[in-house]
């Protein structure tokens, strides 16, 4: 494969940064662009995954949305690790709470993902992986960042799930106790996963909205101050 991939199509790997923060919405990806970076241009438009790459005190930083659950995003992070040239991703996502000692509204750093997945079996033949990893590195920086901005942040392993709507609802007990699981999302063991078999970097940042619980939810407005307090995590690696 060569570029423009067909799934992002920049012609350049230039027009994308060496970090990459994913949300998973495209909008948000937008919004994020218009609100903390300055000299934007956008650099993918095909499937309206919206991409962006512009300045953030002055160095560079690409924002682009992944989609909902790990073929969208292993197929967008793939492209950006093996042919555009990027060297860190970094999810900033949403989660649902099975640890009842979280909040709505924690900041939760992946220290692992555990799923049931085929992805990495299927990509790889990695037929014993059921966690993958971020990158210790990346960790730590998102630590020390979280620490100088006084936000505070919750480790711990996270269930990369392929399915939001399950029968059995209480299935996810299971998994918390026997994996130690404290939230539930959907992308992140994909994208570890990408960054180790391309030899690059993830992390993943995600804030609680909902928890399978207590069954609280998040309004929109909510979910964006805590957003906020991520993005700015976030943003102190570049
Ligand atoms: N399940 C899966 N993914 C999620 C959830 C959830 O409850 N909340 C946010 N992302």
């Amino acid at each position: 494969m060569s570029i423009p991939t067909p799934h992002i199509a920049a012609h350049d790997a230039a027009d994308i940064a060496k970090l990459v923060l994913m949300p998973g919405d495209p909008l948000r990806a937008k919004t994020i662009a218009d609100t903390y970076l300055d000299n934007v241009k956008q650099f993918n438009t095909v499937r309206n995954m919206f991409g962006y790459t512009g300045t953030y005190k002055g160095r560079p930083i690409s924002v682009m949305g992944s989609g909902m659950g790990m073929p969208s995003i292993g197929i967008y992070s793939y492209e950006l690790f093996k042919f555009y040239g990027v060297e860190a991703i970094v999810r900033i996502g949403s989660c649902g709470a099975y640890d009842p000692k979280l909040k709505l509204y924690d900041v939760l750093l992946a220290v692992s993902a555990y799923s049931e997945s085929s992805y990495a079996r299927t990509q790889s033949g990695d037929y014993d992986d059921a966690y993958t990893y971020p990158s210790t590195v990346l960790n730590q920086q998102i630590e020390a960042g979280a620490k100088a901005l006084g936000i505070p942040l919750t480790k711990g392993v996270i269930h990369s799930s392929d399915v939001f709507y399950r029968e059995h609802f209480d299935d996810y007990k299971t998994i918390h106790r026997e994996h130690n699981a404290i939230a539930v999302e959907m992308e992140a063991f994909a994208l570890f996963h990408n960054a180790r078999v391309t030899g690059k970097q993830a992390a993943c940042l995600l804030t609680v909205s909902d928890s399978l619980v207590t069954h609280e939810a998040t309004t929109a407005e909510e979910r964006q101050n805590a957003f906020t307090k991520m993005m700015e995590i976030a943003l102190s690696l570049t």
